[in-house]
């Protein structure tokens, strides 16, 4: 008999949002979104276009509780997946209200929404690895034990939304399950994150439309992951028979400069003749070396990347080389 679930997405418009939207609707789902209030409601969503007309689509602010409790009791859906936030880190400096507004107060809302007019749903919060900042258990890895310190106003505002809805969770006898989860990219991925923008550059240098690349700080590492096989993690954690919170990791760390090297190699290019170094985009506060530890969700709920640091750039390449041929 076919699944004729219905799911709601918030930041449905987003690299997350698109992969999932695509894997709910694979498995039968009704999938409805909610996409930040625009003037008309004929903007392009580009990433969800080739999908758009198998979503119901909502215009409503994150932050506009009324409008949230409207399309929640309307669709009553059987699972809600909280992805909107102002979720770039180093924007989140510049926009600290910005942030709060959306990342914490947000979800604040939606949780509200949800404990009002549809109690029964399960309920997924972005959580993000940023919250944990710096901290690090003495294996060097972070895992949901792990001391949270978060170090910008976007991790701050996270926190927030995490336990908060750890709070309404035991308050009040909800499904609401967090999934922390460490960096995911994919061809999807905004320019301004850095493995996109690394890639993108990359292939304009290649095809003569650039000739340099400005980086911040090239040693930051990151545990980077494909979108893809992070938004299984969020429908999976949903489908456990309890609410719990999950880290969703590789393990594996590598540097921006890693990142550099690996796509310029494949490109066969020199990028020691036009990387530079641009110290406004440094951070006030970056992370050093943070690591993701996903033995929880790998051994409860059966979850492992399909993807390697290597395949997940090389789509990327790939995306980008086919964009330039088509513009
Ligand atoms: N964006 C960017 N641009 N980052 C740069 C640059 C640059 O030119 N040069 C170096 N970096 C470094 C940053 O300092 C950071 O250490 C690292 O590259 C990764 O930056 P981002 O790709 O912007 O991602 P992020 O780690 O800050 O945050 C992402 O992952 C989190 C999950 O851990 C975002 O997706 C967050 O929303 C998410 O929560």
């Amino acid at each position: 008999m076919q699944n004729t679930k219905k799911a709601l997405i918030t930041g449905i418009s987003g690299q997350d949002g698109t992969y999932l939207s695509e894997l709910l609707l694979e498995k039968g789902y009704q999938v409805y979104g909610i996409v930040k209030d625009s003037y008309s409601d004929e903007s392009p969503l580009p990433r969800i276009e080739r999908i758009r007309s198998e979503l119901t689509i909502f215009y409503a602010d994150i932050t506009d509780l009324d409008s949230l409790t409207q399309i929640i009791g309307e669709v009553q859906p059987d699972e809600i997946y909280n992805l909107a936030a102002q979720s770039h880190v180093n924007l989140s400096f510049e926009k600290p209200f910005l942030t709060v507004q959306t990342a914490g107060i947000g979800a604040l809302n939606m949780l509200e929404a949800l404990r009002l007019k549809c109690p029964t749903a399960k309920f997924y919060q972005a959580s993000s690895s940023e919250m944990f900042g710096n901290s690090v258990d003495p294996d060097g890895f972070q895992r949901e034990s792990t001391t949270m310190d978060p170090a910008s106003p976007y991790a701050c505002s996270k926190l927030f939304a995490f336990h908060v809805g750890r709070n309404y969770r035991s308050a009040y006898n909800l499904f609401i399950s967090n999934g922390i989860l460490f960096n995911h990219e994919s061809p999807l991925r905004d320019a301004s994150f850095v493995t996109s923008k690394i890639s993108r550059e990359a292939v304009r240098i290649k095809k003569g439309l650039s000739d340099k690349l400005e980086l911040g700080n090239v040693d930051a590492r990151r545990d980077w992951g494909h979108a893809k096989d992070y938004v299984r993690a969020m429908w999976l954690i949903l489908q456990h028979d309890q609410p719990d919170d999950f880290v969703c990791a590789t393990g594996v760390t590598h540097s921006v400069r890693d990142v550099v090297e690996h796509v310029f190699g494949r490109l066969e290019l020199d990028w020691k003749q036009v990387v530079k170094i641009n110290p406004g985009l440094l951070r006030p506060q970056d992370k050093h070396t943070p690591k993701g530890d996903s033995t929880k969700l790998r051994q409860t709920i059966g979850w492992k990347p399909e993807y390697t640091f290597e395949t997940m750039l090389d789509e990327m390449v790939e995306h980008w080389l086919l964009e330039a041929e088509n513009t």
